[in-house]
């Protein structure tokens, strides 16, 4: 068996890096497929409904998938800075990336918009952040012109190396599985991700006929996933919040609001792929309001012990609303994306702690009381 050594070491050969690119990595991927056994068995619908947890990643999302292969790219081609807007997750995971390689991170983020955990991250990684007087849409803008203006690489999804690192996502869950899932629900921001996962279980399926084989990427060939023959794709399932909800609307959201910050966005980037992996795919797009995405938030923490954030949440709104409709049919092998992890985004949990903590006396008779208590 193979140390794990991050996604270039696992997938190097399926990602377009030079081969003497020195990587850069603090051994994102490999995240758990967690199946929630406790939801579907309130629901009473026989389906295998997983999560693939991205929270686990270094610093706590999936982008690091993407940053890991584009810091590299950018440090090969010698770059000294990187630039990117964002809702939070990106410009922590490119300030890690950034500090590990050496160089340069200018973030730019949506004024008062962003989850604690998040700025956090971007400070203690040594990033430059500005603050900017707009939302994510509005600094996406003025990234994209300032890597013409500017001697920086631009890190967002745009960047082609982003994607490449995300693909590698769909290939883990094959693995894992043995075969492609039905169904693949995901939060939808930006698409970059969306369009990620469509490319990766592309790659995975091949042409009809000549399945591609789910080889593990970290055994020497023992296991039980290696080689497994992928012939399908799943049907691509994006879910959105009703503040911020382009994709049902048919166009840009001039004004997004959620208390999902990470998906506040009304003018995604990569809008045209995630169109077409959702049309190719034979999926929909649909939308929950910020109550409804709570809830699941709730839900999946008490429920199952996974805690994502609020924005990772949609992805098991939509699949347990479709698994009851029937939309998701029954017998099928359904994957959710979590994106971050709960701790990200502490000031929304914390409302829903503090109405649970309750004070007592520093003594055991006290403590033996409230037990009891509690276990009436
Ligand atoms: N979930 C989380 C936790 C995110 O941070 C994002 C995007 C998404 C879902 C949506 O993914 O944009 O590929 O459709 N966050 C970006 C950021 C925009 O700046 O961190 P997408």
């Amino acid at each position: 068996t193979k140390r794990y050594t991050g996604l270039i070491g696992a997938y190097g050969d399926r990602l377009p890096l030079a081969a003497d690119a020195r990587p850069i990595s603090l051994g994102e991927g490999n995240t758990p497929l967690i199946r929630l056994d406790n939801l579907v068995s309130d629901l009473g619908r026989e389906v295998a409904l997983y999560v693939k947890f991205e929270g686990l990643n270094p610093t706590g999302s999936f982008k690091d998938r993407g940053m890991t292969v584009a810091v590299t790219q950018a440090v090969a081609e010698g770059s000294q800075a990187i630039i990117c807007a964002s809702t939070g997750n990106t410009s922590a995971s490119a300030a890690a990336y950034a500090a590990r390689a050496g160089i340069r991170a200018f973030v730019l983020i949506p004024d008062g918009k962003i989850a604690m955990g998040k700025l956090a991250q971007a400070i203690m990684h040594g990033a430059e952040v500005m603050q900017i007087r707009g939302n994510f849409d509005d600094g996406m803008r003025i990234v994209k012109e300032m890597a013409q203006q500017a001697p920086v690489s631009l890190v967002n999804s745009v960047n082609p190396y982003r994607l490449q690192g995300q693909k590698t996502a769909a290939f883990e869950i094959c693995e894992a599985l043995g075969r492609a899932p039905d169904y693949h629900c995901l939060p939808v921001g930006n698409a970059g991700n969306i369009t990620a996962y469509w490319m990766g279980y592309t790659e995975m399926a091949k042409a009809p006929g000549e399945a591609g084989t789910a080889a593990c990427a970290f055994c020497a060939g023992d296991c039980q996933y290696h080689q497994a023959a992928v012939s399908s794709r799943p049907v691509m399932l994006g879910y959105q919040a009703s503040g911020s909800a382009p994709f049902l609307r048919g166009g840009p959201v001039s004004h997004p609001e959620t208390i999902a910050t990470a998906i506040r966005i009304g003018a995604p980037q990569s809008w045209d792929y995630a169109k077409s992996a959702s049309e190719e795919s034979g999926g929909w797009f649909d939308e929950f309001t910020d109550e409804q995405i709570l809830e699941t938030q709730w839900l999946l923490a008490s429920r199952e012990g996974v805690f994502c954030e609020p924005a990772s949440a949609v992805s098991v709104a939509g699949a347990l609303r479709d698994i009851r409709a029937g939309h998701i049919e029954p017998g099928s092998t359904v994957v959710c994306t979590l994106t971050g992890h709960g701790l990200k985004d502490p000031d929304v949990a914390q409302r829903r702690a503090e109405a649970a903590v309750s004070t007592v006396d520093a003594n055991s008779t006290a403590v033996r009381e409230a037990i009891l208590r509690r276990l009436d």
